[in-house]
């Protein structure tokens, strides 16, 4: 079994270390051009050279949960694609939108701003009850997401591409599903793959839709948004704010109005880190998986995007 690394922004010894002794009957190398055949490659925004001088692999494994950008190459056919499934992004997930909620619902923010400032003054406390928070996308991050944020006891909804039942959330589907379930978010989290149906997603009809003072939190794509759309809503007073963990354009640029926003809080495509020990153990499993004939999760649907 010959398996290839090829994974830009990455450095590779400690991967190639990782797998090889996960899986010592490989012969793993660091992919350069002109590289031999190989069966197997471990990929992160490889360039499209890749893919033309190996279209004999049997599957690749992007280390990541988004395929978006992988999904722009041409890739052979017969290539399964897999993604990684949790891996340990999911808790961190989890953390993060748990953390943007609370910051807004219990206005920690505007704590830290007062005492900042020398005031000892309370703030009428919100009713729990009336929070709804919205996940768009119930996958393997967006359902983990929505049972954290039902452990503090917020009504969560969801909302899938098919029909889901998930203990103490309520799941939507379909166009009407997504207009039933933005009239009542007071705070909207996106958490659904780039595809073409899901672009530009976060729009002016869409969070038009939200009830005043809305909340937007962004942690699954930039391309999801519409910059512009954000910005007049949050400026017209419409939505009170937004958490954006990713952008269209990475790093975003130093002129964009995101950075000096009042009401955006941003990070730099942090949410949920690639980590790599649990990376390579699970996409060690399925090379075994996959070398006995049996299914393994996580392959990528290209028709649909994800
Ligand atoms: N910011 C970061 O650090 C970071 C880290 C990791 C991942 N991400 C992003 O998070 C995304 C989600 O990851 P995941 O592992 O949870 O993905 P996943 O398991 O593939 O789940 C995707 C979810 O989105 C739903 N969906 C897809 N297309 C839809 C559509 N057109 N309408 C309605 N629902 C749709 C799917 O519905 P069904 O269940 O019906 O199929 C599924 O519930 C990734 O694609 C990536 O872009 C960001």
């Amino acid at each position: 079994m010959r398996l290839l690394f090829c994974c830009t922004d990455t450095n590779p010894e400690p991967w190639l270390a990782g797998i090889r002794q996960a899986l010592p009957q490989a012969t793993v190398e660091l992919w350069e051009s002109g590289a031999a055949p190989a069966d197997l490659a471990v990929v992160w925004a490889p360039p499209q050279v890749f893919f033309d001088e190996q279209p004999g692999l049997r599957a690749v494994f992007n280390i990541g949960a988004g395929v978006d950008a992988l999904l722009a190459r041409r890739i052979a056919p017969s290539t399964l694609i897999v993604r990684l499934d949790d891996a340990g992004m999911a808790v961190q997930m989890a953390e993060y939108v748990c953390h943007a909620v609370i910051r807004h619902f219990r206005e920690f923010d505007v704590y830290e701003a007062e005492t900042k400032a020398g005031r000892w003054a309370f703030r009428k406390p919100r009713r729990r009850e009336e929070f709804v928070v919205g996940v768009l996308g119930l996958g393997v991050l967006g359902t983990r997401v929505a049972q954290a944020l039902r452990g503090f006891e917020f009504p969560v909804q969801g909302w899938s591409r098919g029909p889901k039942l998930i203990d103490g959330i309520t799941t939507l589907d379909g166009a009407e599903g997504l207009h039933a379930m933005l009239a009542q978010c007071r705070v909207l989290v996106n958490l659904l793959p780039l595809t073409d149906d899901t672009r530009d997603i976060l729009n002016r009809d869409t969070l038009s839709r939200l009830p005043p003072g809305a909340y937007l939190i962004n942690v699954a794509r930039g391309a999801h948004l519409v910059d512009e759309d954000l910005l007049a809503l949050l400026d017209s007073g419409r939505l009170a704010g937004a958490t954006l963990d990713v952008f269209r354009k990475e790093p975003l640029p130093d002129e964009h109005a995101f950075w000096r926003h009042p009401r955006i809080t941003l990070t730099p495509h942090t949410s949920a880190r690639t980590m790599r020990d649990e990376s390579i153990a699970q996409i060690a499993t399925k090379i075994t998986a996959l070398h006995r004939g049996e299914p393994i999760v996580g392959v990528v649907n290209r028709l649909r995007g994800y």
